[in-house]
């Protein structure tokens, strides 16, 4: 079960519950200043709503791995002119490989950057995510913080996905 809770101009807010699409693939490794090793993958994430299975969120991005550091950054974009780039760290414990990332708006590293009409109308102030991947299950609730309407409004996602395929290039 996926569901969104998003923000509407209206006292009561929007939950939606959707279809979730998740697909990642290997973006490679890199070295960073001849001293930071990362690895990489990319995703796009499309969700759609259960009712019609019209498209209302995409997304693409990546997770990168520092495995000396045990830190993870998560890039994210969404075609609403914001993008964030969340760090935080690795955890593997009891069979779960978890992945938890924090992003801030105003921050020089894990920060957020977001269009004029976005910091005016429907600022992201601060993005959370745990992500926890379990054999074929991958569990994930973000909470995006934003300030929209006047208020402060937390836009909280939540989705259990099982993985369909698997293809290793
Ligand atoms: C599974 C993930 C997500 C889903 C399903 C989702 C869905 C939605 C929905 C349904 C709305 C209400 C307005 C509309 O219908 O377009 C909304 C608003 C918004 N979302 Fe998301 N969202 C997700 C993740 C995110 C993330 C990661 C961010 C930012 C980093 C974000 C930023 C926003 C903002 C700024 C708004 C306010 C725009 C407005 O209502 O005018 N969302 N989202």
């Amino acid at each position: 079960m996926c569901l969104d809770i998003a923000p509407d101009a209206a006292a009561n807010p929007d939950e939606s519950p959707f279809t979730n699409e998740l697909v990642f693939s290997i973006a490679g490794s890199s070295e960073n200043a001849e001293e930071q090793e990362l690895v990489a993958v990319k995703y796009h994430h499309v969700v759609r709503r259960a009712d019609n299975g019209l498209i209302f969120h995409d997304q693409i991005g990546h997770w990168i791995y520092e495995a000396s550091t045990n830190i993870i950054i998560h890039s994210l974009t969404i075609p609403r002119g914001v993008c964030l780039l969340a760090g935080g760290s690795f955890q593997e414990k009891d069979g779960e490989s978890i992945f938890t990332v924090d992003a801030k708006a105003g921050s020089d590293t894990y920060g957020i950057v977001q269009s004029p009409f976005m910091i005016e109308k429907a600022k992201t102030k601060a993005f959370q995510m745990r992500m926890v991947v379990k054999a074929n299950e991958l569990n994930y609730r973000e909470v995006t913080s934003l300030h929209i309407y006047g208020k402060d409004f937390e836009h909280i996602d939540t989705s259990s996905l099982k993985r369909v395929t698997y293809h290793q290039d």
